[in-house]
């Protein structure tokens, strides 16, 4: 077995994983990051698009936003519609200049990559067979057994990954919520036909309206979480679309040709404690959130900023206390963030055990938030992000 040795283990190469092995390498400190899948796949992986202005100002800080400067497209509102009117809430107004910018994942994901590959630092894709152990991480590359003795394991590897199911069940507590319905995402070839993000509650159920760039818009309309893909022909997804989003102001979302379709199912989910032993988890492997609220890829990023500090501060002092408060210093922002993503989840999409009461309080509700500026405000502070 081929031995290796670094200081932190990583594993996975999402932007987590990515971006931790970034901030590490600025603080001086040596990483291996550990892949399954290949360079390509992890890259057009299509997932989440908006970042919070702390994100932003993560990756500007650290030398890997230049590209996110020039083309991300920053957004300092967005708009709420129902009962056919879209209603803008002016987040930077409403919070002394914050905005969220949409540059999708990929980008990220992209730019990150070609930074750790510039260090010279260890990234290997296509992976086998990984397993995590006390203070290594065993895996095979080529076909070749490896293992990666470390100091520190990061498990970045997602929701489906190894390294929280390597804790035991009785350290872990886990709480969870599932939602009885899904998104069906398409990206098409067609110019935005709004400068921002429309959130929309329709009879029919929610849809969202986003985009990736000048010429892709991107679009998602509440589903089953089961729901079959081949029972959705072009032709369907853009009536729904069209019904669910269509004001009547006359504002509608340009049509183009559909490149990607999916259904993602959605829910809530909480690994708690975020570490054990030498084991870190950050990202997608300790939480999910619905992405209504649009926090998945930030929180990633909060957690990596806080995990790179307190190994900086090992390091530099041989002190263990921010890595002791590691869990406890995100959790309080994870589950802030949950709360929001539930909080836009429930108001905004139309559950099959809701009855008309239900439907008539939702409609309320959105209507005392879009006309309270108490109520914009706290929306707006955030969807931007908490500190
Ligand atoms: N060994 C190595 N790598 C693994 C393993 C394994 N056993 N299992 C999973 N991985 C890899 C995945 O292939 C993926 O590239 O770990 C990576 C995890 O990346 P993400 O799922 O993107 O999770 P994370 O980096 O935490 O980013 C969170 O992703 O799901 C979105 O919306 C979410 O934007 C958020 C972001
Ligand atoms: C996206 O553009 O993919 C997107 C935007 C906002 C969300 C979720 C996803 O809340």
């Amino acid at each position: 077995m081929k031995q290796l040795r670094t200081q932190v283990g990583i594993v996975g190469a999402g932007p987590a994983g990515l971006l931790l092995a970034h901030l590490l390498h600025l603080e001086g400190i040596d990483s291996v990051v550990i892949e399954n899948r290949s360079r390509q796949y992890v890259v057009e992986r299509v997932r989440a698009g908006v970042l919070e202005q702390g994100t932003v100002d993560l990756m500007i800080g650290s030398g890997v936003g230049e590209r996110l400067m020039r083309e991300g497209m920053r957004h300092e509102g967005i708009y709420l519609a129902f009962g056919g009117v879209r209603h803008r809430i002016d987040m930077a107004e409403l919070t002394g200049g914050r905005a969220i910018t949409v540059y999708g994942q990929n980008e990220v994901v992209t730019d990150l990559i070609e930074v750790r590959l510039a260090t010279g630092r260890p990234l290997f894709f296509e992976t086998a067979e990984v397993s995590v152990h006390d203070s290594s991480i065993r895996f095979t590359y080529n076909h070749e057994p490896h293992e990666l003795h470390c100091d520190f394991i990061a498990g970045c590897d997602g929701f489906h990954g190894i390294c929280r199911q390597s804790i035991p069940a009785a350290d872990l507590r886990i709480y969870e919520r599932e939602y009885p319905f899904g998104w069906l995402g398409i990206l098409a070839h067609a110019a935005p036909s709004s400068d921002e993000l429309v959130y929309s509650l329709h009879e029919r159920g929610f849809a969202l309206f986003s985009m990736r760039s000048h010429a892709v818009t991107r679009l998602y309309l509440q589903c089953a979480p089961d729901e079959d893909i081949n029972q959705w022909p072009d032709d369907r997804i853009w009536e729904e679309l069209n019904t669910r989003l269509a004001t009547s102001d006359g504002w509608k979302p340009n049509q183009g040709e559909i490149f990607q379709k999916g259904v993602t199912g959605m829910r809530s989910f909480v690994a708690e404690p975020m570490r054990h032993g030498r084991l870190f988890l950050a990202g997608d492997a300790a939480h999910i959130v619905p992405p209504t609220g649009a926090k998945g890829l930030n929180l990633a990023a909060s957690d990596v900023r806080n995990l790179s500090l307190a190994l900086a501060a090992y390091y530099k002092s041989g002190s263990e206390q921010q890595l002791d408060e590691y869990s406890d210093k995100c959790l309080r922002r994870i589950w802030k963030a949950q709360r929001f993503s539930w909080w836009m989840t429930s108001m905004l999409h139309r559950s099959p055990e809701a009855n008309a009461f239900d439907q008539r309080r939702q409609l309320a509700e959105l209507d005392y938030l879009t006309s309270s500026r108490a109520a914009m405000t706290s929306l707006a502070e955030n969807y931007t992000g908490l500190p």
